[in-house]
């Protein structure tokens, strides 16, 4: 089936002007000049994308985004805003009711840009709701593909929490959410722009913010998707802390899910081990110091123990070697 995109705005000439953008490309494309003529398309028709305007007659933009969600809770909602309601938008992307805005005047290229995460958003999705395990390896990689330092790195993490889950002979379901939950963990990233996540300088305080909202992004998908309760966990606790002073909610300590406390353990050993835009990678030994050396406070100090056995056994540093 085609991508189909619903376009809601009491403007015709800003209906046309969006449809100009995507005059090219493979897209159904739907109008609807109030939000009472948007909804009802919507309900009628599978939306993969819909952008509606902040300020319209008879409803706000926030309203149809709400009762949008209702609706069709898979199709990926946008806003499109003038600077004077930039904060209405901000809280609306904090809360999760919308993926992006676009601010008016807009640039075509940036705002083609928003449309098409918009629509891979939809269709991973939809991918990842059949459940199967090759769809769901691939979909990670792909995503990885935005940030070209971190290829590899969710089947590693996975490897890594693996290897934490056996030490501590989990439940096969278990091990099999951990491993899916290690693939997807970054899967959020869908949501940040390739400029912010390939950015070598420092990130500003709103880039930061921006990269942060991975987390709960990827929850979202994922708990759209359907996907099992720990593979969720991961997705939305990885950069929670030991000591609670992580994000994006503060969990401390045991009431972080452990298998978000062990992917979080995989994820940091296997950041410092490989190269990143801004510093080369450490040596694993090192690695594994510097674990020891945060245990208590970012990590839980019993599965940085587990890890650290399993990978100072013998067949361990080969495996470390190999990547
Ligand atoms: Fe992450
Ligand atoms: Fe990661």
């Amino acid at each position: 089936m085609n991508d189909t995109l619903l376009l809601i705005d009491d403007e015709p000439h800003i209906l046309s002007a969006i449809k100009r953008i995507f005059a090219e490309e493979d897209l159904r494309i739907f109008t609807a000049s109030g939000a009472k003529d948007g909804l009802e398309i919507l309900a009628r028709e599978e939306i993969s994308v819909m952008v509606t305007d902040n300020m319209m007659p008879g409803m706000s933009g926030l309203e149809v985004l709400h009762r949008a969600r209702l609706i069709s809770p898979d199709t990926v909602r946008i806003m499109l805003t003038g600077h004077a309601n930039l904060d209405t938008a901000v809280a609306a992307i904090n809360v999760g009711e919308v993926f992006r805005f676009v601010l008016k005047p807009w640039d075509n290229e940036a705002f083609a840009a928003t449309i098409h995460e918009a629509l891979q958003r939809y269709s991973v999705i939809k991918q990842l709701r059949s459940g199967d395990e090759a769809v769901m390896l691939s979909i990670a990689q792909t995503i990885e593909l935005k940030d070209p330092y971190t290829r590899g790195h969710c089947d590693r993490v996975a490897e890594y929490a693996l290897i934490i889950g056996n030490e501590l002979g989990l439940p096969a379901q278990t091990l099999a959410d951990i491993k899916y939950g290690g693939w997807l963990h970054d899967c959020g990233k869908i949501g940040v722009s390739e400029f912010v996540l390939r950015s070598p300088s420092s990130l500003s305080q709103d880039e930061y913010s921006l990269v942060k909202n991975h987390c709960l992004w990827g929850a979202e998908v994922a708990r759209l998707a359907h996907l099992p309760e720990r593979v969720i966990n991961i997705i939305l606790y990885h950069h929670e802390r030991y000591d609670g002073n992580g994000y994006p909610t503060g969990l401390k300590g045991e009431t972080i899910p452990i298998e978000a406390r062990i992917v979080s353990v995989a994820d940091a050993y296997d950041a410092m081990t490989s190269e990143r835009s801004y510093r080369k990678a450490f040596p694993p030994d090192e690695v594994l110091n510097i674990l020891s050396s945060v245990s208590g406070t970012q990590l839980d100090p019993a599965l940085v123990t587990a890890f650290k056995s399993r990978m100072s056994q013998e067949n361990a540093p080969r495996l470390v070697a190999a990547r």
